[in-house]
Formats: structure tokens, sequence, C-alpha cells
């Protein structure tokens, strides 16, 4: 098991990766906690949780709303919900966001942690202190910036995932590679058998290897007053492109990244070969499948078209 320490004027933070589901209990201050997840997470690892109330909301970033927040207060009044409670998320990005949000907000704040069960919120959701929801189609609108006490990413989990969300996930390691480390950039490139096997000792080393890019970042800028904001690199037309064409936040973020490095490239920042490996990585891993999207279109539509110049 690796463990991060993120210690910032936003809070404390401890991340463990390779921790079960199982060991949670460790992990939680005291008895008072409710838990929160989502109907997918809560048919599949139910009976793995520990035995307190549950706040089931819906999968999928349709739910990340303020509406969700609305109905998770109404059930924290109905569960005399109170500023010594502890507010536990057990899922993926959307239920990671949504229940830091609705936690920091609660009573002006309340204590929460995840148990972060895909490998998009382990490598970066759930990591870092960003909590929200999307507002009026605009993604993570309304937000606040604090700690999770704690994050375990278990990673056996990710055996399970739906290819698409398991592929998904990727985008973000590949972003982490690109702006930080080249070495995590072609261990991912050689390594791309173990990657389709899902070995849990390779997943585990290659999250782990994220979330220290991740951590060391945000130890500098956690409120994002400007170095975070090397990992919104792909995000600016990614989120455009996720909202306008709703594809899943891996294959945005891979055309947002793909945009950015031929923007990259002709301002002198990065070579071509390099523009090239990356769009072969995000390639390789599905995350940029031709056929299915229609790229010069997108491009067009979000302003690259090459006549506007
Ligand atoms: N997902 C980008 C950040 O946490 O800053």
């Amino acid at each position: 098991m690796q463990e991060y320490i993120i210690k910032s004027e936003i809070g404390s933070s401890r991340i463990l990766v390779g921790e079960s589901l199982g060991n949670v209990k460790k992990y939680l201050p005291h008895n008072r906690v409710i838990i929160i997840t989502d109907e997918n997470v809560s048919s599949l690892f139910k009976d793995k949780f520990p035995g307190f109330p549950v706040i089931t909301i819906g999968t999928g970033e349709k739910s990340k709303t303020i509406d969700t927040v609305s109905e998770i207060t109404d059930e924290f009044i109905r569960l005399g919900v109170d500023r010594g409670s502890f507010i536990l998320g057990i899922g993926g990005g959307v239920v990671c966001d949504i229940t830091g949000f609705a936690a920091s907000i609660f009573m002006r704040g309340l204590s929460f942690g995840y148990v972060s069960t895909t490998l998009l919120s382990q490598v970066d959701a759930s990591v870092g202190g960003k909590t929200g929801v999307n507002y009026r189609g605009y993604k993570n609108m309304l937000g606040s910036f604090r700690q999770p006490e704690f994050v375990l990413c278990d990673t056996d989990m990710l055996k399970t995932l739906p290819e698409q969300d398991y592929r998904s996930g990727f985008a973000e390691v590949v972003k982490h590679g690109v702006i930080k480390d080249r070495e995590l950039f072609n261990y991912l490139s050689n390594h791309l058998d173990e990657i389709e096997n899902r070995e849990i000792s390779f997943l585990t080393k290659v999250v782990s290897n994220s979330i220290k890019i991740k951590a060391g970042v945000v130890r500098k800028d956690p409120t994002e007053q400007g170095y975070r904001r090397i990992l919104n690199f792909g995000h600016t037309f990614g989120h455009a492109i996720e909202s306008v064409f709703g594809l899943t936040h891996g294959e945005s973020v891979s055309l947002g990244m793909i945009i950015a490095s031929d923007i990259s490239v002709k301002n002198g920042l990065l070579n071509k070969k390099e523009a090239g490996q990356i769009k072969k990585l995000l390639s390789d891993l599905n995350l940029i499948d031709q056929t299915k999207h229609d790229y010069a279109r997108l491009a067009s539509v979000i302003g690259k078209d090459k006549k506007k110049g």
C-alpha cells in the first residue's frame, strides 16, 4: 500500500492507494457516519459497506446537480446530521464531487472522506480537494475547495469497472504523464498489454504514480491561484466537447489534449514528434476513435476551424 499526504490551508488529506473498502472502518474518526453512494456502486458493493445510514443518488453526470445536493440536504436533516457527523462518499467522480460539496456547505462544513471506486476518481476527482456540481450545463460551476480527510483507492475494484469507464480514466493518467512525468508516459506506452489485462499490481503502480504527480501540484497551489492550472491541460476544450457532444470525460479530455497539443506545436512549445506520441498513445488506449467522432466537426464547432485563422 502507498500513502500520500496533502497538507494545505484547505485541510489535510491522507490518500491510500491499494487499501480496500472492507477496511474503511479503520479510517473513520467515530461512529456518527453517513454514507453517500450511487445506484451502481450500491448494487455492486453494498454488502461491503460499514453499517451506517446510506443515501443513494442516481448515476452519472446527470445527477451532479444542485437538485441532488438539495435531496442530500433533506436526508441530512431527516437523519439528524450535525457538525459532529462524518460523511463518507463511496463511488466514482460524481459521488466524490457531490459528497465533498454537500459536506462542505452543510452547517458551514462537515468532515468527509472517500472510498474512490473508479480509475478516473482515483487518479483525479477524489484527490486534491475540489468539490462541486454542474449548473445549467456549466461543468463544476458551483463548488468549493476542501480536502477530504482520507481517500481510499481500492484498486481491486478496477477489475470490474465497465470498459468505457476504465478507458476514460486513462486520459487523466496520460495527462499527468504529459504535464510532469515522461517516464510515466513511456511506461504506459510500453505496457498496453497490462492495461488491457487490468493487472492489479500494474494498475496500483499507475494510480500511485499519478496521485504522486497530482498531490505534488496541489500541495503547491491548493486553490488554483496559478500553478494548479497545469492540471487543466486538455480540459478547456475537453469540457466544451463533453457538454456539447456528450462523450465520456476521458474521450473529451483526450480530444482536448490533442487540440491543445496542436496549438502548442503552432506556438513552438511542443515539437511535432511529441504531439504525435500523445495522439498515438490516446489512440492506442481507444480514447480517440476517429470513426466514432467527427473530429473536423468538433474542431470547427469549438472555434478551431482553420478558416478562422
Ligand atoms: N482536475 C483538476 C484539478 O483537480 O485541479
